[in-house]
This record gives C-alpha cells, structure tokens and sequence, in this order.
C-alpha cells in the first residue's frame, strides 16, 4: 500500500473551500481509485482570525507559505490563491522543491504557463490547471486528449461565468448590469477585481489556454483582440432578440491553413445555435475539428463545488502517475510556428447600429458605403428615433472581411448623415 498522499493548498476562499469539501466527502471513492488516502495537511490563508464557512482544524491553516512550500512531507500543493504574485512564485518555489502542483489560476498559466511547464518537467513533477479554463467542463483534458488525433480549425466558447451570468439576467430580466454583477460577486463567480471578468481579460486568458492546446502554436496574451461587456446596452441586446440573436461575451480562436486569430468579443449569435441559450453561470466550448466536425462541452463555468470537481480529479491524475512511477509534465507540443491572420482573412458576419438622419436618400447612401467595399447585406431594418429626429437603422451584413467592414467604418465616421454608430458586433451562427 502507497503512503498517503499530502496535500498542502494556498488559499482556502471560494474554490478552496470545495476542494476540502470534496476532498474530505469523497474520502473512500477517491482512495480506491488512487490505491492510497489523500490528506490535506497544511492550508495557506492570509487572515488565520476570518470566519470560514467550513469547519476546518485551526492547527492546519497558516498564514506561513514556508510551512508548506519546505515540508518534506507534502507531495502536491494546490494553489487557489489568485492573481499573479505571489502565486507564480509559490508555484516555482514548489517545483523546485519536488512538489507537483495543480492551479486554477488562468492569470499565471496563460501568462507564465511554459515557464512553469518546463520547470515541471525539469523538476520531474506535474502540472496540471484543468480547473483554469470552463470551471468545472474538463475543457483542457478533452483538447489534449480526446482531440489528439484531430486538427482542430477553431474554438469558440463562452468562457466567462460571470459575464454570462450578467448577460443572461439582463437579457431574461431587463436586469441593471450593476446590480447583476454584485450577484455574480456574492455568489462568488467574479474574480477579486471583477473589472478582469467585464473588460474580457478573464476569457482571453482563458482562451490564449484554450488556442494555445487546440494549434499546438505558442500563443501568448498579447497576440488577442479583447473587448469586454461594459458598452453592451439593453438596446443592443433588444434590437438583437428581435433580430433572432442573443448578445454573448465569445472567445473565438480560429485557423486558416497555417494562421491563427484569437479574440473576445460581445457577438451576436443566432437563436438556433446552441451557444445562444448557454444562460447564467453556464460556460459552453463549441469545438471544430478536421475529421470530427462539431462538438460541444457545457457545464458550471464557475463556483465552489463545479471548480473543485476539476481541482480534485487533477489531484486524482497526479495521484494515479505518483503510483505508476509517470509523473512529469511534458509541455504541450507548440511545435508550429506562430502566424496571426490578418483583417483580409477574418471573415464574419457582422450586426450594426447606426443612428442616422431621418430624411430622404439616407439609406441609399449607406448602402452605397457597404456596395462601395463589397459588403452585401443580408437584412436592414430601420426605424424611427422615439426621442429626436433621426432614425436608427440595424443592419446585418453577409460574410464580410474585417478589413472591408474597417473602412466601412471609417467612412461612416465621415459621412454627415450618420450621427453616431451606435454598435457593432460581430455574428455567429
Ligand atoms: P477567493 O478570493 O475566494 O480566495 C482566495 C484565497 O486565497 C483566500 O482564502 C485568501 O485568504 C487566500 N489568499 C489570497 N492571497 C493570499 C496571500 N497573499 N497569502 C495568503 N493567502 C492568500 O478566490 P477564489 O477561490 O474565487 O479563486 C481562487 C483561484 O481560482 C483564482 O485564481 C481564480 O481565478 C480561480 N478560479 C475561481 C473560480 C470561481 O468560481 N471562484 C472558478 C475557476 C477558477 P483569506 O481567506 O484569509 O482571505
Ligand atoms: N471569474 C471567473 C468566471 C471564474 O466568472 O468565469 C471562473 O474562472
């Protein structure tokens, strides 16, 4: 019989909390399947007095990294901390001193992932941070994988809880997005500075995670558009409905022969599509492979009991190589050089809000813009301005390139009939 395997976690907040839960309720199923118990020793928190919704022995919390990172006895550390500093470094300091590590920190793997990636292996240790991407959706297993013998062409998901969460209420229930997202806070969906989950950084994290598996190619943050919720307006999500779309916060990762491009983005998509009617905290990761064609994973994109699920079978996996002798994380293989499409190659449908003119001759003029780069228009609709004397028009175009719909843009800046634009998004589906 195996010694029993130690554990030492840092952070004991939302995710931390599930992770004993499961930990400690699933005692028996999780010995059988790795021939050993699993304890957990020694947990990280940074305020010893605060009252935790767990009741957990005082005598192993500590407000110390030292009495985890340089015990001995402990084999995997479990880090649920957050933010970059101090958990990167935590996290080397443990594979230095022998200790597998598992994450669910986005911030640190989209951002120092291979760096830690090849200290893991130098160190013969695993790394393992499924709980980083789609909360409790085994999103990085079914990529590594279940798609291993496929190529995959693109990756679209909604990736953000807390995002989805807000837009779901504020399209279902005419919610204010201020009030939506101190629910998503409350019920501890949201990063501690939430402004990471709004503005898209939090799902372009995510999705850099994502791309960089799905392409085997070294993505990196600074190679993605992001663009976040926060001009996202009820009107907007109205015009869209009656239109037959759902506003949603997408993470596109998409590939043409050898390029690649990876954005976040409010997207409209289409009714019928699956994604459409992923509602509140729910993620979904709509999958494009050569040989599969399309699939979809969905399930709790964030919160205690769903992340801890992913933690603790990450936990299960090292456990499972710790008997077999297998551990040691190998680096996924970024074995193709990084190209990134350009606008001429990005090609999308795409939704507009145009406050214009109320006059004759008006619409003419803006078609002639769209005819004027080839864009063509699948539906116009327009409208008059309840409130001053001017009209909005929503247009929908066809496939249009994103260098076309640029210029289109730019005149449209020009264009004296056209007083605002009002939004754009691009559509899916
Ligand atoms: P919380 O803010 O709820 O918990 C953070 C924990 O870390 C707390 O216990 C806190 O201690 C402790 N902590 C923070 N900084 C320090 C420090 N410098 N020294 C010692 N202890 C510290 O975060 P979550 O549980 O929500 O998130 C943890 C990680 O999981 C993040 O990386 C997050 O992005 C990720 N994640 C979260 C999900 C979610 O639904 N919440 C879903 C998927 C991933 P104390 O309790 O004393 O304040
Ligand atoms: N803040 C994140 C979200 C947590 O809302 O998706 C899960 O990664």
């Amino acid at each position: 019989m195996m010694k029993p395997i130690k554990v030492g976690m840092l952070g004991l907040g939302t995710v931390g909390t599930g992770v004993v839960r499961i930990v400690e309720g699933h005692q028996e199923d999780l010995a059988r399947q790795v021939g050993t118990s699993i304890e957990i020793t020694r947990v990280l928190v940074k305020n010893l007095d605060k009252e935790r919704n767990i009741s957990i022995d005082s005598s192993k919390l500590t407000d110390n990294v030292d009495d985890i990172l340089n015990d001995p006895e402990i084999d995997v550390i479990i880090e649920v901390l957050g933010g970059i500093d101090p958990s990167k470094e935590y996290l080397k300091t443990a594979l230095r001193n022998g200790k597998h590590i598992i994450t669910a920190n986005k911030d640190v793997v989209a951002l120092h992932g291979t760096e830690l990636m090849e200290l893991a292996e130098k160190s013969k240790c695993d790394m393992m941070y499924e709980a980083s991407v789609a909360g409790g959706i085994p999103i990085i297993r079914t990529l590594t994988d279940g798609f291993s013998s496929d190529r995959i062409t693109k990756i679209m998901g909604i990736v953000n809880g807390t995002t989805n969460y807000i837009l779901t209420k504020m399209s279902q229930e005419g919610a204010a997005y201020g009030d939506v997202l101190k629910e998503a806070q409350d019920l501890g969906y949201a990063e501690s500075d939430p402004t990471s989950d709004v503005e898209g950084l939090d799902a372009a994290r995510k999705m850099t995670i994502l791309a960089k598996i799905g392409f085997n190619v070294n993505v990196e943050l600074s190679d993605l558009t992001v663009k976040g919720i926060a001009q996202i307006t009820k009107e907007d999500i109205a015009y869209g409905k009656k239109l037959g779309y759902e506003v949603k916060l997408l993470g596109i990762a998409e590939r043409k022969d050898d390029s690649i491009s990876v954005s976040v983005q409010p997207t409209m998509i289409k009714l019928n599509h699956p994604l459409a009617s992923v509602g509140g905290v729910y993620n979904a990761v709509y999958v494009y492979g050569e040989a599969v064609g399309e699939t979809m994973f969905y399930g709790p994109g964030a919160g205690e009991m769903p992340t801890a699920t992913s933690i603790v079978a990450d936990l299960v996996s090292v456990a499972k190589n710790m008997r077999l002798g297998t551990n040691g994380s190998k680096l996924p293989p970024a074995y193709r050089v990084k190209k990134l499409i350009t606008d001429e190659q990005i090609d999308s449908k795409y939704f507009l809000l145009l406050n214009v003119a109320d006059k004759a001759g008006v619409l003419a003029r803006i078609t002639q813009v769209f005819a004027d780069y080839e864009v063509s228009l699948e539906s116009v609709f327009q409208q008059p301005n309840a409130t001053n004397p001017s009209a909005e028009i929503i247009v929908i175009t066809h496939i249009a390139n994103k260098a076309a719909m640029n210029k289109v843009m730019a005149d449209f800046k020009n264009l004296e009939v056209v007083r605002e634009i009002r939004s754009v998004y691009r559509v899916e589906g």
